[in-house]
């Protein structure tokens, strides 16, 4: 089933030079680009994004991390996305997530992990829209 989700390469990929990489991995995988922006996310909208995690020992830490410099938000659209993507971003340790997979590859860490990706197709739409207009999801 063609499903949509959002990627968003975290403020570690993006200050190590990581975009490029991390986009053409998705694009060699034939998932479509349906919408890219990079965007300092404000405090308000990071607490959106993880609203689940709230209460959380890392909540706060997370929220300061995700706002302090610019992010790169993109939804991508193909068969099946939620899971092939989450399958190519990896666990959310760097330590324990696959080689192969995009924090396999790039981090060593569970905080700074390079990217987020949607846990399914309904969180998926409800990230969309905290962060993209829905004139910047026109077709
Ligand atoms: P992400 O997939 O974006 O979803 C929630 C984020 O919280 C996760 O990646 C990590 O960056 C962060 N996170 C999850 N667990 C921990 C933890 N135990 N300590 C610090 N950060 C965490």
């Amino acid at each position: 089933m063609v499903e949509r989700t959002i990627v968003i390469v975290k403020p570690d990929g993006v200050r190590r030079g990581l975009i490029g990489e991390i986009i053409s991995r998705f694009e060699r995988k034939g998932l479509k680009i349906k919408a890219l922006k990079m965007v300092r996310l404000s405090r308000e909208s990071a607490m959106k994004l993880y609203d689940v995690h709230i209460g959380k020992s890392f909540f706060n830490s997370l929220i300061d991390y995700m706002s302090s410099s610019p992010v790169v938000a993109m939804v991508l659209e193909g068969d099946g996305a939620v899971n092939v993507v989450r399958l190519m971003v990896g666990e959310t340790d760097g330590r324990r997530a696959l080689p192969g997979t995009i924090r396999g590859d790039y981090s060593l860490s569970i905080s700074e992990n390079v990217v987020h990706a949607a846990d399914s197709a309904v969180r998926a739409e409800y990230e969309i829209s905290i962060i993209f207009t829905p004139n910047e999801l026109a077709e």
